[in-house]
């Protein structure tokens, strides 16, 4: 594929040509789309993957490429959305799963890899003293909160305006708000520690738990600041709730996660993504006598059920991925990977002058066609979506794949050359556009 969007001085007329060169380059995604939209729901079963007109269908990957069905190369930049961190074929994460396959699956027993899989997240994660998995970070929310309103008797649960917990724990605004699970909901400001602080000691003793990202993932890869996080862990403290710290994203950005670079020690932390090799994962877990109420041996035991809470397949994948491959060491030099990549992507904006800029913390970016600080998410709403569609639909065309809401999720096979690459599409697309950019 080659770029074959022209500069324009009009931007529904470069979005517009930019679209149809996307459609003109995928007649297979298209016709494989149509089929798909008979039997699924406007052809999909994960909402997050759609986009207009027609999503691309990928049909393999290998290292940190990915190939369409059409045949067109990508670097994937989008390392599914977090978990796809080891990259498509990791020799490591490929024999342990061979080896879990050659024993059977489904053996509907204890296995040795659970408790491997525990101690290594508690030798990792500072509030971890016990942990329990499930299949989904959606699903260790639910346990989270479920756990926190048992442990506390109290109902409420306070999150945060554009936060993302799940697919039924979804503060975005819009239509998400209409599948969520009915908790007793407190919607605070992010990164307003004076209204959050006010807010929790007005909840008082009907408060259960604070649910909250230490970065807004979803929403717009914002970082929490650390004085934000800070007031939440000390009023919590003061009136009894549970903090619960959603690290599902965010546990790789450090070899502790977030909770260990800031210093804030949660009650119960929430896990997924990454931490199963690829397969699917969830977790949570935090202080011992909370989450002992899980412990079957107490006559008044919680129950926590799930089939595929302890697949042998996520499990011998999570073990090898964080024992083997992603070290903290390896934690380390991924995330100032990204770090340097948030930097140069920053410069090219800076230098033109441009609408654009990359936030997040370490190998976590969203690119953001606007200028100006991004502390909320209603400050990353102000930028022109269709300069979004422009930003993705030309870097599609130049072999990047991302998110279509501009996140960037780096995994460990991407190599400075590559990211080379990209800083330099990225300029070439603000110097094509450059009007547009800087109007
Ligand atoms: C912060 C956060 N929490 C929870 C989830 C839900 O995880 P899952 O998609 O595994 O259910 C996500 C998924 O993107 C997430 O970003």
């Amino acid at each position: 594929m080659s770029p074959t969007v022209t500069a324009n001085a009009d931007l529904d007329t470069a979005v517009a040509e930019a679209r149809g060169a996307y459609v003109a380059a995928r007649p297979k995604s298209k016709a494989l789309h149509e089929e798909a939209a008979k039997v699924l729901p406007g052809g999909n079963t994960r909402t997050v993957l759609f986009y207009e007109p027609f999503p691309t269908v990928m049909e393999r990957g290998a290292g940190a490429r990915l190939w369409d069905v059409e045949g067109h190369e990508y670097l994937d930049l989008l390392g599914e959305f977090t978990a796809g961190i080891y990259g498509h074929s990791d020799p490591t994460i490929r024999a342990a799963i061979d080896g879990a396959l050659d024993n059977g699956v489904n053996l509907a027993s204890h296995g040795a890899n659970e408790p491997k899989l525990a101690r290594l997240l508690l030798e990792r994660f500072p509030s971890l003293e016990r942990v329990r998995f499930t299949n989904s970070g959606t699903e260790a929310n639910l346990m989270a909160l479920a756990l926190a309103t048992a442990f506390t008797g109290r109902r409420q649960v306070m999150v945060f305006a554009g936060g993302y917990h799940g697919g039924v724990l979804t503060f975005g605004g819009g239509t998400g708000g209409k599948v969520n699970v009915p908790h007793d909901i407190v919607l605070a400001p992010y990164n307003d520690a004076e209204t959050s602080v006010r807010m929790i000691r007005e909840a008082g003793d009907k408060l259960a738990a604070v649910l909250v990202e230490p970065m807004l993932g979803s929403g717009g890869c914002i970082p929490g600041e650390a004085a934000f996080l800070q007031a939440l862990r000390a009023t919590t403290r003061e009136t009894g709730a549970l903090l619960i710290l959603d690290e599902v994203m965010t546990s790789r950005l450090g070899p502790g996660g977030r909770q260990a670079a800031l210093g804030v020690v949660p009650d119960l932390t929430t896990l997924g993504k990454y931490i199963g090799g690829g397969m699917s994962v969830g977790a949570f877990g935090g202080r011992a006598d909370i989450m002992d109420l899980f412990d079957p041996r107490r006559p008044d035991a919680l129950p926590h059920a799930g089939t595929f809470n302890n697949n042998v397949l996520t499990m011998a994948a999570g073990v090898a991925g964080l024992s083997k491959v992603f070290t903290p060491e390896v934690s380390l030099a991924l995330n100032a990977r990204g770090d340097r990549l948030r930097e140069r992507l920053n410069a090219l904006g800076e230098a033109r002058g441009a609408a654009f800029q990359a936030t997040g913390l370490g190998s976590l970016l969203t690119l953001h066609p606007m200028r100006g600080p991004i502390r909320t998410p209603a400050d990353a709403a102000k930028a022109d979506s269709r300069l979004r569609d422009l930003l993705f639909f030309e870097l599609m065309a130049r072999g990047y794949y991302l998110a279509r809401r501009g996140m960037i999720a780096l995994s460990l096979p991407v190599t400075d050359a590559e990211l080379d690459g990209l800083v330099e599409a990225v300029g070439d697309i603000l110097d094509t556009h450059r009007t547009l950019f800087t109007a």
